[in-house]
């Protein structure tokens, strides 16, 4: 089948919404989403946007934590604009319904880790589900927006473009998009398409992220030319759920949110001794990268499974009270926070880099835009500030929103007729046995060769048998009837090869890139890591 509109929005984040609200000021809007429309990262946000409302706080202050956490390789203009921006987005939150908790009248901000002051506007710590809901009821008032349901980008439609302007010879026309319960690739064709696809984790064997975390837009843009930045800059969550006997097929770990530590959590041990207290000024609240090393190298040294985050100098109705969701999923795994520490371990939470915008979110590929995690915006630099990510959603929409509204080629963009979806060939005798088992294969391999702590032995290893898993997986994605799982394996298959090689490029270590046979960073490594089809370039 073939759908027209004048913008399409793939993925139904925070970022996705926002940005097909404002589009549709300015036309039709059609938003994609692998499953149901609520079921994103952002869905799933406990802690919470920084954002500088306080009185008592300032710009100044979040843009310097900001610099200071993305470790010498934040874009300053971005993170300066994104900063000032924050109060009126976060607003304009408010107006679609979102309530975020307040104590005694007033917004009752929540710390972080490397905030030097409470900034984080939550919602208990329901936060992401409050955002994710109201938007969702703003989009389905609109007569202007679709949101088409268990429906994934396969791949973005190219064509040249008819009216030739001179940057504009390839151009992103739309998608081609599997309906993921019929089996049919339907053509999706815009004027403007903005990946808002969301991030990674699921690369990687634990991670905080649901399964359809998988890393597409940003597959789907480098295949389509898009560039591709940083994506060796991978965020562990220092503190998910150690839950061994609850055996998750996804690799899935529950987050316990920062904010906890926020509010007095304080790590231990196995003896009961405290690990961040001699690591850090900031102790427990050290920026995340510092924090997960130091409990990943603490598992090394002690053969211990887990530590533990405690809570217990808390009390009961607080915590009952401030982090509703945690609480009762602790206790339901019969945990009780404030009795007892709860065990943690880290895993992957946060990809830093994505496809490379400019600061309004275009990519280089000519009516492709990218926002929110998929995107890498500059912003984050080598190591994101927590809960700037919701932030960056909510301003780059705007930001992309204002450019496309500007540019007269794209909104009197007259869209060609898409090629033909190509099926895949039928090669016989491929077994769906081998989607199981790659999948497997690579997320382990990318757990153990380039996780928290890599090594140049690692990472050459990983990229030699990454290439043969790939070799293997495009066989497969030849012979095999179209599914979910088997795009998603091919997007998860190339974005590990990127992920390593990125990885192999840097020689240092810097935010949350660390390499032992590279510990320090190094002033002529201070740049950004682009990946191209078409070469090198920067
Ligand atoms: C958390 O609540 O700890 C996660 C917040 C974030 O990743 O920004």
């Amino acid at each position: 089948m073939d759908h027209s509109s004048d913008f399409l929005v793939i993925g139904s984040g925070i970022a996705g919404l926002s940005t097909a609200l404002k589009l549709a000021s300015l036309g039709t809007v059609h938003v994609v989403t692998k499953k149901e429309a609520a079921e994103s990262n952002t869905n799933y946000a406990q802690g919470g946007i920084a954002a500088a409302v306080d009185p008592d706080d300032s710009l100044e202050s979040h843009a310097a934590d900001t610099l200071k956490a993305g470790a010498g390789l934040c874009r300053e203009d971005v993170v300066r604009r994104v900063v000032a921006d924050g109060p009126a987005r976060v607003r304009e939150l408010g107006e679609v319904g979102v309530r975020f908790s307040e104590k005694e009248g007033r917004l009752d901000l929540g710390l972080e880790g490397g905030h030097f002051r409470r900034r984080v506007l939550h919602a208990g710590d329901f936060t992401g589900r409050e955002i994710e809901q109201a938007l969702i009821r703003a989009c389905r008032q609109s007569p202007r927006i679709r949101i088409f349901e268990d429906h994934m980008a396969a791949d973005l439609i190219l064509a040249d473009d008819p009216a030739k302007t001179p940057i504009a010879r390839n151009r992103c026309w739309g998608a081609y998009v599997l309906e993921t319960k019929t089996g049919e690739v339907h053509s999706f064709r815009a004027k403007a398409t903005v990946l808002a696809s969301g991030g990674a984790g699921r690369v990687y064997l634990y991670t905080s992220n649901p399964d359809v975390a998988t890393g597409c837009g940003m597959a789907m843009a480098y295949r389509a030319g898009a560039a591709l930045a940083n994506l060796e800059f991978v965020q562990f969550h220092p503190t998910c759920l150690y839950n061994p006997g609850v055996r998750d097929e996804q690799g899935r770990r529950f987050l316990l949110s920062e904010a906890m530590r926020g509010e007095g959590g304080i790590l231990l041990r196995k003896d009961g001794t405290r690990l961040m207290e001699d690591l850090h000024p900031l102790e427990d609240l050290a920026p995340r990268d510092i924090v997960a090393r130091a409990i990943d190298a603490e598992l090394k040294r002690s053969g211990d499974e887990c530590v533990f985050l405690d809570m217990s100098a808390k009390p009961r109705e607080f915590l009952e009270k401030r982090f509703p969701n945690i609480f009762t999923h602790c206790l339901w795994m019969g945990i009780d926070p404030s009795k007892q520490p709860v065990p943690v371990v880290p895993a992957a939470h946060f990809f830093c880099g994505g496809v490379e915008t400019d600061s309004d979110g275009a990519t280089r590929l000519p009516g492709l835009y990218a926002v929110g995690e998929c995107a890498h915006t500059g912003l984050h630099g080598a190591n994101r500030l927590a809960s700037n990510s919701l932030l960056e959603g909510l301003v780059f929409a705007e930001r992309a929103f204002g450019a496309i509204e500007k540019e007269r080629t794209i909104l009197e963009a007259k869209v060609p007729a898409a090629d033909p979806w190509k099926p895949i060939r039928a090669a016989p005798g491929q077994e769906a046995v081998f989607i199981r088992q790659d999948w497997d294969e690579i997320r382990r391999l990318v757990w153990n060769f380039v996780g928290i702590v890599r090594t140049d032995r690692r990472l050459n290893s990983a990229l030699e048998r990454i290439r043969i898993i790939r070799r293997e997986v495009m066989e497969v994605y030849r012979g095999t009837p179209m599914s979910r799982d088997l795009v998603e394996l091919r997007n998860v298959a190339l974005l590990a090869e990127l992920i390593i090689s990125s990885a192999i490029s840097r020689r240092e270590s810097r935010g949350l890139h660390y390499n032992l046979d590279h510990p320090e960073p190094v002033e002529n490594e201070r740049k950004d890591t682009f990946l191209s089809r078409y070469g090198p370039y920067g």
